[in-house]
């Protein structure tokens, strides 16, 4: 395996996916962290249950691996209601949109995975049917084509996206719901990892699981699977334990350092401090650079060390924090260029 996949939390197979619905908290209860969605959520699912209603289409947005897909599935279990889970690159064509559509029962939940990369034709298809509930077919060709207006059931739409910015204004407006997923604190990732080692039947101590949570940037699916793999040495080099000190060297096997940090972070990072020496580099001068794409330069990697203040955005690229020079033990230079920057860094 590459290193890289333990840190890229994009599902690569679905063995993996198979493996993580066991992990996956079936009630808002179960479910830990994201307070202020989960209270939101619940009042929402509260009210629509009390006037008998579907729940109005909900948007969840934030970066890769932090349980969107898991909270969809919550949230239609919480609505009591069945859930057809599909995403915007499988929607090829506005015929595929209006299967699903219409095979969809009053109160279904569709949840769309990766929304922002549905096909604005079939997007358009999506407009009457989340207001109206309905959906427009042309029939035939040319001169005799007639458009014919079905009604569909009632149905929740959730969507799923870690670029809330790339989606256009009509889609985003028909969301009564929206909510911003965070990255999670070690706190919150050690309660995820111990739920999940007692489900796996892993012998963990508290130490250990602390230890895991604070190498996993935030994210529950980087955490599950570090807890997988340190579990792989604790088999081999111990008697299955995870000990503290079995932890930090497998996690030092894994090249992840102790605030998570893997080699293209670093690299990342060493590009912006030594080859651009502090100025504001353009995402895709970045990404060409590392050869990386820019969606895995700003999904996986920049949401983190924004969010550690090690790299701020600025309107005229990216630059490095004092943070990130001395992490990596790197002199702040004396015209300290990132100061000069720094007071141009957005605020999100
Ligand atoms: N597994 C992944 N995300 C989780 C969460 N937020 N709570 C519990 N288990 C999880």
């Amino acid at each position: 395996m590459e290193k890289n996949d333990l840190i890229n939390p994009g599902l690569e197979n679905e063995n993996e996916e198979k493996q993580e619905n066991v992990l996956r908290p079936k009630t808002l209860k179960e479910y830990i962290g994201q307070t202020k969605v989960k209270e939101n959520m619940k009042v929402y699912i509260e009210a629509a249950k009390l006037r008998r209603e579907p729940l109005d289409h909900v948007l969840l947005y934030g970066p890769p691996g932090l349980g969107k897909t898991t909270l969809a599935n919550i949230i239609s279990n919480e609505m009591n209601s069945n859930i057809k889970i599909t995403s915007g690159p499988a929607i090829e064509k506005a015929g595929d949109l209006a299967a699903l559509l219409t095979n969809l029962s009053e109160f279904d939940v569709l949840f769309i995975d990766e929304i922002h990369r549905l096909n604005k034709n079939i997007e358009e298809i999506l407009y009457p049917a989340l207001e109206d509930f309905t959906l427009d077919i042309i029939i035939g060709k040319g001169p005799t084509a007639k458009s014919i207006r079905l009604d569909l059931p009632k149905f929740t739409l959730i969507g799923a996206t870690t670029k809330a910015g790339s989606l256009t204004t009509p889609l985003r407006d028909r969301f009564g719901i929206v909510e911003r997923l965070e990255l999670y604190e070690p706190e919150d990732l050690k309660t995820i990892i111990k739920r999940s080692a007692e489900i796996l039947d892993i012998d963990i101590e508290e130490e250990a699981a602390m230890e895991i949570a604070k190498r996993s940037r935030g994210t529950p699916r980087i955490a599950n699977r570090l807890l997988k793999r340190v579990r792989d040495y604790a088999s081999v080099l111990a008697n299955g334990k995870i000990t503290l000190d079995i932890a930090k060297i497998s996690l030092n096997k894994l090249d992840i350092d102790d605030i998570g940090l893997d080699a293209i972070d670093k690299r990342l990072l060493d590009t912006l401090i030594n080859k651009y020496q502090g100025r504001p580099v353009g995402v895709d001068a970045l990404a060409t650079t590392l050869g990386e794409e820019v969606s895995t330069i700003e999904d996986v990697y920049e949401p983190y060390l924004v969010q550690i203040g090690f790299v701020g955005r600025t309107p005229r690229g990216r630059i490095p924090l004092p943070a990130a020079y001395k992490h990596l033990g790197i002199n702040l230079p004396e015209r300290e260029t990132s100061k000069k920057y720094s007071n141009q860094i957005k605020i999100e």
